[in-house]
C-alpha cells in the first residue's frame, strides 16, 4: 500500500507467527474483497449492532469475497450489553450456522462489539480467527489493537476476558463521518493518553490540533490514528500480556473503570471516564511532587478542549472509588498499583502512593 499521511497506511503488530497488519485509510471498506486475505476459510460471521448495521453492514459484506458463506448477527447497542449473555448469542449463532474451527468472525463496530466478538472468537471451539473493523475513534486508536477481549461484570469493568489477537485490523477512517461528537471526544481521550504516557511531541501536536481533530479534518485525523496505533503496536509487541510496560496504557483507567462501574455501564462513556481519570492521575502525580501546577493545567486544558468532563460524578464518595479501585486487575496481592506521570510524556506504575495522599485527592477532586 502507498504510505501517505491521509491515504492508506499500514503498520504491523509484531508478535512472531501471530503478527498482523493494521490498515488505516479512507474508503478501505469500499474496496471489494478487502477482508479476503485474512479469512481462515469460507465461513464468515459479521457481528455488529443495531446502530452500525444500517450504516456499514452492506459495505462490510461487499469487502468479503463472493464465494464466502456469510452470516450476519446484529446485537443491541450499548456498554450495558457487554456481558456474557450477549457473547452467548454469538456462540448460539455460530452453532446454529454449523460453523467450524475454520470460520472467521468480523467485529464491525466500536470497542463494545470488538471486545465481545474477540472474546467469542477466543472461546469458540477453543479459538477461531477474527478480524477487527473498528468504527469509532476509540476503537480505531485503542481497543481493536492488542488482543484484549472480554466483557464487564457487575462488580468490575472488563473482569472476564482473554488475550486473543485478531488476524488483521481494518480501519476505514471514513466511518468517523457518522460518529456523534460525544463519541469522538471519548476517542480523543485515548489519543491524548498516548501523548501523556509516552510521546511529549505528540502531546504538543495534539494541543495545537484538537480543533482540527474535532472538525474531522482528514490529515489531522490520519496522523492522530497512525501515531496512536504505532505507539500501541510497539507496546503490545514488547509486552503482549501486560507483565510490564503495557500497564502504562491504563493511565486514568483505575479511576475511570471505578466511575464506569459505579455509575452503571454506559452512563459515562469509557473515554469520558478515562479522561477524568487521567486528570485525577495528573493531580495525584502533582501531589507526589512529580508534576508541576503548569503540567496539570496543560492536562486539564487539553481534556477541556477535547470536550471531556473534568469533574468526577457528584454521587461518588472516596470510599466508592477505593472499593472499586481495590478490584483493579493491575493490583498485586492487596497493593494498589496506579499509573502516574513522572512528567508529561513519561508514565510509570506506582505501588507506593501513600493511602492518605490518594484519599486526600479523592476527597478534594471536584465533583460535578
Ligand atoms: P461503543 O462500542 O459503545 O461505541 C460507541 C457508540 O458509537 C455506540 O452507540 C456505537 O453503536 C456507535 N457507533 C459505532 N461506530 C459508529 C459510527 N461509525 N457512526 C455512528 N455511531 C457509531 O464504545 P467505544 O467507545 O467504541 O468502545 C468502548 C469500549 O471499548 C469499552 O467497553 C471499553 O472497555 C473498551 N476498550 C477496550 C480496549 C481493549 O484494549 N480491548 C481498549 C479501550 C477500550
Ligand atoms: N487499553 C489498554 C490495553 O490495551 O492494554
Amino acid at each position: 500500500m502507498t504510505q501517505t499521511l491521509s491515504g492508506p497506511h499500514t503498520l504491523e503488530v509484531a508478535l512472531g507467527d501471530r503478527s498482523y497488519p493494521i490498515h488505516i485509510g479512507p474508503g478501505l471498506l469500499r474496496e471489494p474483497g478487502a477482508l479476503a486475505p485474512w479469512l481462515a476459510g469460507r465461513q464468515v460471521m459479521i457481528v455488529t449492532n443495531e446502530t452500525v448495521a444500517p450504516l456499514y453492514l452492506a459495505q462490510c459484506r461487499s469487502a468479503l469475497p463472493a464465494d464466502a458463506e456469510v452470516r450476519e448477527l446484529v446485537l443491541p447497542d450499548g456498554e450495558a450489553t457487554k456481558n456474557l449473555a450477549h457473547v452467548s448469542r454469538i456462540w448460539d449463532a455460530l452453532l446454529e450456522a454449523g460453523f467450524n474451527r475454520r470460520c472467521t468472525l468480523v467485529a464491525l463496530g466500536g470497542g463494545v462489539i470488538g471486545d465481545m466478538v474477540g472474546f467469542a472468537a477466543a472461546c469458540y471451539q477453543r479459538g477461531v480467527a477474527f478480524i477487527q473493523v473498528p468504527t469509532t475513534l476509540l476503537a480505531q486508536v485503542d481497543s481493536s489493537v492488542g488482543g484484549k477481549t472480554g466483557v464487564n461484570h457487575p462488580l468490575g469493568k472488563n473482569m472476564i476476558g482473554a488475550f486473543w489477537q485478531p488476524r488483521a485490523v481494518l480501519i476505514d477512517t471514513d466511518t468517523l463521518d457518522t460518529l456523534p461528537p460525544r463519541e469522538l471526544s471519548a476517542g480523543l481521550a485515548e489519543v491524548i493518553k498516548y501523548g501523556l504516557i509516552r510521546d511529549a511531541d505528540f502531546l504538543a501536536w495534539l494541543e495545537r490540533s484538537l480543533p482540527a481533530l474535532r472538525d474531522l479534518e482528514p490529515a489531522a485525523l490520519a496522523r492522530a490514528i497512525q501515531r496512536s496505533c504505532a505507539l500501541k503496536a510497539e507496546i503490545v509487541a514488547e509486552d503482549e500480556t501486560e507483565q510490564g510496560v503495557r500497564a502504562l496504557l491504563n493511565l486514568g483507567h483505575t479511576f475511570g473503570h471505578a466511575i464506569e462501574a459505579h455509575q452503571g455501564y454506559g452512563n459515562w462513556l469509557h473515554g469520558e471516564a478515562v479522561g477524568t481519570g487521567m486528570l485525577m492521575a495528573a493531580e495525584l502525580s502533582a501531589r507526589l511532587g512529580w508534576l508541576g501546577e503548569g503540567d496539570v493545567l496543560r492536562v486539564r486544558t487539553i481534556l477541556r478542549v477535547a470536550g471531556l468532563p473534568l469533574e468526577a460524578p457528584a454521587a461518588m464518595s472516596p470510599e466508592d472509588f477505593l472499593a472499586r479501585m481495590r478490584l483493579d486487575k493491575k493490583n498485586v496481592d492487596s497493593r494498589l498499583r496506579l499509573v502516574l506521570l513522572r512528567a508529561l510524556g513519561d508514565a510509570c506504575v506506582d505501588d507506593a502512593t501513600p493511602l492518605e495522599t490518594l484519599q486526600a485527592l479523592l476527597e478534594q477532586f471536584p465533583r460535578g
